[in-house]
């Protein structure tokens, strides 16, 4: 089976290539078009793999990809190229509207002009996977309520909403032209090889530099997180079983405040890795001016894909961030160029729009106005 995997120098992609390609049924051609967040280092495992190839290109390129689904003789295409840093879609949308939106609009084209030239069966067989985030439900309150796969979608940042509005178009080529396609839904990632721009790596590598630990507004914000290679499993079931059409939820089954996040790394820290004169690394935690129209929490049930496809996580939250922390004591040949090079750690996602680095394309430059601590409106619709 031929897999194409977009987005596979990123921290999910390069972990579903890892995945694959320890199959020595399945070919991987990994297509990366190496923003700041892709890195080939983290293929480094199976960079000589026989069943593993590279090739750099733009998901907007609708010619490369097309000339790449025909010569690879695609059977799956697992679509995880995309801006995903809500931070700098605050700063910099238009990336965003170009990648996650322009880019899978101009991906699905390439794949059905692909599927239409397959043969019956082949065409039968041949998937698009759209992998995308829970993050398009929008905001749930803090006392109750779960994302299942018919929550309405309510996106409160531009990184959520262009990764909703890309959600649409592929059930829409579904719809309108019969693109075999399937969605998931996931909540967050941690683990290895996580560009150091988000929230756990970050406090890691912080908190070894002896730096501040930023937490956004109180701490109170609860995300769910998902060891990130249980979402690769996830992603290989749905790619190859689930039924077309259909969306499927991922999560972790593991709700946790940023604040008690950030504290049990400062523990596992001072185990592992103590502070010179015996101080806890929770010294450090340092509560900075919320981030705007901050979500209050995500959480997720995923009892469809665990009935349908047989899926449950294997790592829970406390071993897998020991597991994390691990990594990153033993790995700083990873990280530490990108420290060095690409984001040594500072505060994005305040609020003012400008051209950014990662731009793809002219935007308009304009001053954000937030709320003065970056909360949600009360009056906010609530998803069940
Ligand atoms: P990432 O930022 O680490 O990686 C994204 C990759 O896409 C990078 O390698 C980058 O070079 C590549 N890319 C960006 N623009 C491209 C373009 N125009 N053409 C080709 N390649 C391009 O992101 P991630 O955290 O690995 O997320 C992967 C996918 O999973 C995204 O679609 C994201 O929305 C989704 N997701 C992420 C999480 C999470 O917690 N990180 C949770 C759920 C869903
Ligand atoms: P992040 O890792 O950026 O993921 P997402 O915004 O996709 O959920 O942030 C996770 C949570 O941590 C989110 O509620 C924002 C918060 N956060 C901080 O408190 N401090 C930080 O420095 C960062 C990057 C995030």
């Amino acid at each position: 089976m031929n897999f194409l995997v977009t987005g596979g120098a990123g921290f999910i992609g390069s972990a579903v290539c890892r995945h694959l390609c320890a199959n020595p049924a399945y070919r991987v051609t990994n297509l990366d078009k190496l923003t700041y967040a892709g890195n080939l280092a983290s293929l480094r495992p199976i960079e000589n793999a026989h069943n593993y190839r590279f090739e750099q290109a733009d998901i907007r390129d609708e010619r490369a990809v097309l000339e790449i689904l025909r010569r690879d003789d695609i059977d799956i295409v697992m679509n995880l190229a995309a801006e995903s840093h809500v931070d700098r879609s605050i700063d910099g949308p238009g990336a965003f509207i170009e990648t996650n939106i322009v880019g899978t609009y101009r991906i699905l084209n390439a794949a059905l002009e692909y599927w239409r030239g397959l043969s019956e069966e082949r065409k039968s067989g041949f998937r698009f996977h759209h992998v995308s985030t829970d993050e398009v439900f929008g905001d749930l309150p803090f006392d109750g309520g779960m994302f299942v796969e018919e929550t309405p979608y309510a996106p409160s940042s531009p990184y959520s909403a262009s990764k909703a509005a890309s959600d649409h178009l592929v059930r829409a080529w579904h719809e309108t032209y019969g693109l075999p396609v399937v969605l998931s839904n996931c909540s967050n990632n941690y683990g290895p090889y996580h560009f150091p721009e988000k929230l756990i790596p970050l406090v890691i590598l912080n908190a070894l530099d002896e730096k501040p630990l930023p937490v956004y507004g109180a701490g109170a914000n609860v995300r769910d997180w998902l060891f990130v290679e249980d979402h690769a499993r996830a992603l290989e079931l749905v790619a190859t079983k689930g039924r077309p059409g259909e969306s499927y939820n991922v999560g972790g089954n593991s709700e946790r405040t940023n604040l008690g996040v950030v504290e049990t790394i400062c523990d596992l820290l001072d185990l592992r890795r103590p502070r010179r004169g015996g101080a806890s690394y929770r010294d450090l935690i340092a509560f900075v001016t919320d981030r705007p129209g901050h979500d209050r929490r995500y959480a997720i049930d995923a009892s469809k894909i665990a009935r349908d496809l047989g899926w449950a996580p294997r790592e829970d939250f406390d071993s897998g961030l020991a597991r994390t922390v691990d990594w990153y004591l033993d790995n700083k040949w990873w990280w530490g160029p990108i420290r060095e090079q690409r984001y040594a750690g500072e505060r994005l996602g305040q609020g003012s729009i400008e051209n950014s680095p990662t731009q793809n394309s002219p935007v308009e430059h304009k001053t954000f106005e937030s709320s003065p601590a970056g909360n949600r409106a009360e009056s906010r619709k609530v998803a069940t």
